[in-house]
Formats: structure tokens, sequence, C-alpha cells
């Protein structure tokens, strides 16, 4: 088959961008568009420094997203970059120069000193948190799904013959494997015989006020009591999130969390926590289990964990996690000097640097902002803690909640009358925007911004009424 050289159908384009328009189209061409969430601005994204974005045009982008919550201290952010450099031995006058030893990049069955220090600072940080005193074992990897996998795959070898998963429905832990499999709900396509979806309390949720009310947890309970009378101990482990992430931005009731964990604790269940986009400050702690009041067996960590260096872990019991035998976790990247280099560098960063005083200030400022957004036609609630929140848009006019969604993300991203522009990512579970700056987002730029946000979805509304 020849190459085809006409423009794809789905190719994106913008008005006045001539060098991103080459890049778009050059990666609709050569890329598959499976590779990105649908974005209807596909932002061409030149440089970044702090909170913002630069186009090759030069147009400035403050970035709502910290590319998908992973940049919790910002981009590129120079102290950051130059710990990481200094544990890579980068930082030598004559770095450049043949034949100079360096840290290796790869180290592919061996270990090395880096490595030993990320894992015992990392255990150390997360036993010196409420809840985290079942940390005691590093299982490395390099994207969130595989750690997931990993903690599965540990998970169910403590199992016994025809081993259950239970998840909770409408989940998201990845796309591949088996964390595939614990995402979504019986209709997803990653069906796994082994999977049982249970409820979440969405609708109890749904909203920041909704969320105040106390949770009745007693159908949540008789649904856990009804599956441990079908399965028994034939249930190895139980994987959640603090909040539905992916799932549209649902954060529950603390207690929910809390009976998943004693029903996890009265049958001897492994209790997994997906931390992989809530780790690091995004819910105000470092890690979200100590504010949600629980201890998983395993909390598995991405995302933040390197800012922005592919890297990931699961940490949790000794007893799970060293239950396999060698190679079975094994593969090429996992634990590279590089990931442990910036592993190191955010923890630094995060014990040095008042991020998370910081970030308690702005998650104020971002809800207030937020919730003023409910008055503009395009916003029908949101939802959220800490810096990391849902917008659910409504439906406009004729436009369905799902466009709606879309033309907002458009419409910040070409901007206000003042030239104030705002990268957000394609829409959630249909119709939600979520909204994660960086943690280090100063005060005044986000009330700018959240203002700006506010002139844009007003004006949208009323473009849309028509
Ligand atoms: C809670 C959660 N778990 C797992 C993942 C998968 O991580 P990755 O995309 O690095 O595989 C994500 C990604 O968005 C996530 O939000």
């Amino acid at each position: 088959m020849q190459p085809t050289s006409s423009p794809p159908e789905h190719l994106i384009l913008h008005r006045g961008e001539e060098q991103s328009n080459h890049v778009r189209q050059t990666v609709a061409q050569l890329e598959p568009k499976s590779l990105r969430t649908y974005t209807p601005s596909l932002a061409v994204i030149q440089r970044s420094a702090g909170c913002y974005h630069w186009t090759p045009e030069g147009r400035m982008l403050a970035d709502f997203t910290s590319g998908v919550l992973v940049a919790n201290l910002g981009h590129n952010p120079g102290s950051w970059w130059a710990r990481l450099l200094g544990y890579l031995g980068l930082d030598h006058p004559d770095f450049a120069q043949p034949f100079i030893p360096l840290v290796p990049l790869t180290s592919y069955n061996a270990a090395t000193e880096l490595e030993a220090d990320a894992c015992r600072r990392l255990i150390d940080l997360l036993q010196s948190q409420p809840g985290g005193a079942r940390c005691e074992q590093v299982l490395w990897a390099a994207s969130g799904s595989e750690a997931i996998q990993k903690a599965l795959w540990c998970a169910l070898a403590c199992g016994g013959d025809e081993p259950i998963i239970l998840a909770t429905r409408d989940g998201f832990h990845g796309k591949k494997g088996l964390a595939g499999a614990v995402t979504g709900n019986e209709q997803s396509p990653e069906r796994d015989p082994r999977v049982r979806f249970i409820s979440f309390p969405k609708k109890e949720c749904e909203s920041v006020q909704a969320r105040r009310q106390p949770l009745d947890l007693e159908p949540y309970r008789r649904e856990l009591d009804q599956l441990w009378q079908q399965y028994g101990s034939r249930i190895c482990c139980l994987i959640t999130e603090p909040y539905l992430g992916g799932g549209g931005s649902y954060h529950p009731q603390k207690e929910y969390l809390q009976l998943l964990q004693q029903f996890c604790r009265e049958h001897d269940v492994v209790f997994i926590l997906d931390e992989v986009q809530s780790n690091f400050g995004r819910t105000g702690p470092l890690f979200a289990f100590t504010h949600y009041g629980v201890e998983p067996d395993i909390v598995v960590l991405g995302k933040g964990l390197g800012n922005g260096v592919a890297v990931s872990a699961a940490c949790g019991r000794a007893d799970v996690l060293d239950r396999l035998d060698y190679g079975a976790c094994s593969d090429t990247f996992s634990g590279n000097p590089l990931a442990c280099a910036a592993v190191l560098a955010t923890l630094d960063e995060f014990e040095q640097q008042n991020v998370l005083e910081h970030a308690a200030e702005l998650a104020r400022v971002i809800e207030k902002g937020l919730l003023r957004l409910t008055e503009t036609p395009v916003v029908a609630r949101v939802r959220g803690e800490g810096v990391v929140w849902g917008v659910e848009c409504a439906p406009v006019g004729n436009h369905s909640a799902d466009e709606v969604a879309n033309a907002c993300v458009l419409a910040c991203y070409q901007g206000d009358p003042s030239g104030r522009a705002i990268h957000l990512l394609g829409p959630l579970a249909g119709n939600v925007l979520r909204i994660s700056p960086p943690l280090v987002m100063p005060l005044d730029e986000a009330e700018l911004y959240l203002e700006a946000m506010y002139e844009i979805f007003s004006t949208l509304g009323e473009n849309l009424r028509g």
C-alpha cells in the first residue's frame, strides 16, 4: 500500500498558526490518531516554564492541566533540574568530553546507588505519613498502568485457585493489560473474567454541596457482603482510586474508602489504592490516603512522582509485592537511573520548598473561581478538592453537554480579547473539563486566568444559545 499524502479527515488546523499547523499536519499523517485523546485545540507546545506553555508562534498558554497531572512542581523548575542533573553527575564540568564515566542511563538486571537511594527515600517518606505503615517495598515501573498491572499480578499470586479482583465501577487505572481490565465497568471492551465491579457513590458526590452530606454506607456494605457470600476467599484484592479521576472527577465521602478498607481487613483481601494521579499534593496532603483516613496494603504512584520523567511505582507490603519469583516483574526500563534521579529530585523539592502550603492557598482560589463558573450557562456543576477539579458542562441550546465541553476547550485555547489563553485537555467522561494546574501556580495568576475563563465561558454560552 502506498503512503497517503492527502490530509487525514481528523486533521485539526487553526487560523494564523502556520508553524503549529505544520506540526499538526505532520503528526496527523505520521502518527495514528489513537495516540491522543481528542482535544479540539491540539496545542503545539514549543517551550514550557512554570505554569505556562508557548506555541511556536509565541502565544502564551496558561496551563490548567499540568500535562496530565504530571508537572505538579510546574514545567522545567530550575532547582528540580539542577538536582536531577546533580544526581546524574551531569553538573560535572567535563561531561561533554568523550569517555567520561557517568551514571549509566540503563542498568538492567544490575542495581545502582540511585535506585537504592530512591527506594529508601520513598519508603521513609511513605512510612512517615499517617496510613503509610504498610509501604515496605517499591516495585518500579515506567507508567501508571504498568505499576497497576504489577501490583495486581502480585495480589493475584496471593490468591488461590480462580482468584477474583474487585474494582470500583467507572474507575480509570490505565488502558493496558490488567489496568485496562479493572478500568470502566461490565460493558468495557477489556472484560476479564476475574474482575467484578462494585458500586461507587457518584450521585452522592456529584457536586461540592452533595459531597458535604453524610453517605449512607448500607447499600455499599450489602453489596460487598453479597460478593463475599458468592465468592468468599476467592476474592484476593480490591482496587480503587481515592476519587474517580478519568471517570469524571468524583471525589467520594471519606467513609466510602474506609468501608472498602474495613471489608478488606475483615476478609484478608489486599487493599490497593491507585494514587497515580492523586499523589504528590493534588488533593492537599502529599498522598490522598492520609486525609481519606486509610492505610492501603499497596499504594500505586505515578505521574507527579517524576514531574515529567516516566516513572511509577507500586509501594506496599513486602509479603505481597515479594511474592513472585525472579523475572516476573522485570522489564527494560523499571528503576532506571534517570527515573530514580527524577524521583529523588521531586522528593527533595517537596521536602525543601513550601509546595503544599502554597497548594493549600491555591486550592481556595481555584474552588472560588470554579464555583463562580456555575453562573455561566455552559457549566452544570463543579466538584473536586485541592488542586484537582472537574467542571461538568451543561447542554446549551441544541448543543449537547459533550459538544459544549469541547467548545469550552477550544474557546479557552483561542483566549479572551486581552489575549489570555488557557490550555485544557479534551473532556473526561464526555462532558467534564479537568482543572489541575501545577501546584506552584502563583495566586494572582490563577485569579487572572479564572476570571478569563469566566468571561470566555459567559461569552461562549451566549453565542451557543444563538
Ligand atoms: C488513577 C490513574 N491510574 C492509572 C493511570 C494510568 O497511568 P499511565 O497513563 O501512566 O499508564 C492514570 C492515568 O491517567 C490514572 O489517572
